[in-house]
């Protein structure tokens, strides 16, 4: 399996055919893109010729909605080639898709849908990822979602079911801090201890979100800027974790292509200070494995540095 797919830094941006001609013509300074992979399975074509010329110069992520790992039914093998086959091509740095459902009998219902928290569906879908990920022969990440519904047959916690899954199936998590936000507020829980539960080992990326805020409740729209509760979240997430490679994911009413990368750039003004905090880290372990007083300089040099 491959464990060494390369990869990402600093926040990027999806890449959606709204400013397909921006950026091919402006070529943005941005560390990568995440597209979505249904989106360029179909051979030929404008969105291949674009995603073609972008890959030459950019890193690229890819982020699928059709996996449906927490369904029932087992794997759609001939979806499954066409992600491969798209694997072949773009040469992504990280593959993704979601803990969730979208259809049952054939039936695509184009929603993200929930799964119950429990045991049995750790199980299922750990076992599921497996088999994507023997298939494919690398990790993927999988991402939580965000929920307006709780079953009752629940029993875990959404984060202990997120740990669960990624130790049975071992697997990456994609951690969208928007969805663990609007489902805090939606059913009452604590973003924060949910944090603190999540295996720093495995976070791999990180996305970021719009949301509409109705009082009682929230819907992920991804329509927006990120709101200040998110990026409060986020700082949070940062410091925990240190500099996770995060994505804006802005999906509908698109901004132009300038507002999209100051989002970026609000990111990894975030991300940079993670990245000081690691340099003065780095410089005390090793000022420590010297213990001199020119290694004492060093590590206080880094700090004013910050
Ligand atoms: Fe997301």
């Amino acid at each position: 399996m491959n464990r060494n797919a390369g990869r990402l830094t600093g926040c990027g941006i999806g890449l959606r055919k709204e400013h397909h001609d921006t950026v091919l013509k402006e070529r943005p300074r941005i560390p990568f893109f995440e597209v979505i992979s249904e989106n360029f399975m179909a051979e030929g074509g404008r969105p291949r010729d674009v995603l073609e010329r972008v890959r030459r110069d950019y890193p690229v992520a890819l982020h699928g909605v059709s996996l449906s790992l927490g369904s029932a039914e087992p794997l759609d093998r001939a979806y499954l080639a066409r992600l491969a086959r798209l694997i072949d091509w773009v040469r992504p740095v990280l593959v993704s898709d979601h803990l969730c459902w979208t259809g049952l009998g054939g039936h695509n219902s184009h929603d993200l849908l929930p799964m119950p928290f429990t045991e049995e569906a750790v199980t299922h879908v750990a076992r599921k990822i497996r088999e994507v990920q023997d298939f494919l022969e690398r990790r993927i990440l999988v991402e939580n979602i965000s929920s307006y519904v709780e079953y009752r047959e629940s029993t875990l916690s959404e984060a202990d079911f997120l740990v669960a899954v990624l130790e049975e199936a071992d697997c990456d998590l994609l951690l969208d801090v928007n969805n663990l936000y609007v489902n805090a507020r939606n059913h009452g829980l604590s973003p924060e201890e949910a944090l603190d539960l999540l295996p720093p080992g495995r976070l791999r990326q990180i996305h970021l979100a719009g949301h509409e805020d109705n009082g009682a409740f929230v819907v992920d729209t991804h329509d927006g800027p990120v709101s200040g509760a998110v990026w409060d979240l986020y700082r949070q997430t940062i410091e925990r974790f240190g500099p996770v490679p995060t994505l804006i994911e802005w999906d509908a009413q698109l901004p132009p292509l300038g507002d999209l990368l100051e989002e970026a750039r609000r990111a990894e003004s975030i991300l940079a200070t993670a990245i000081s905090d690691d340099e003065v880290r780095r410089s005390a372990a090793r000022a420590l494995g010297r213990c001199t007083a020119e290694a004492v300089c060093e590590v206080a040099h880094a700090a004013d540095a910050i």
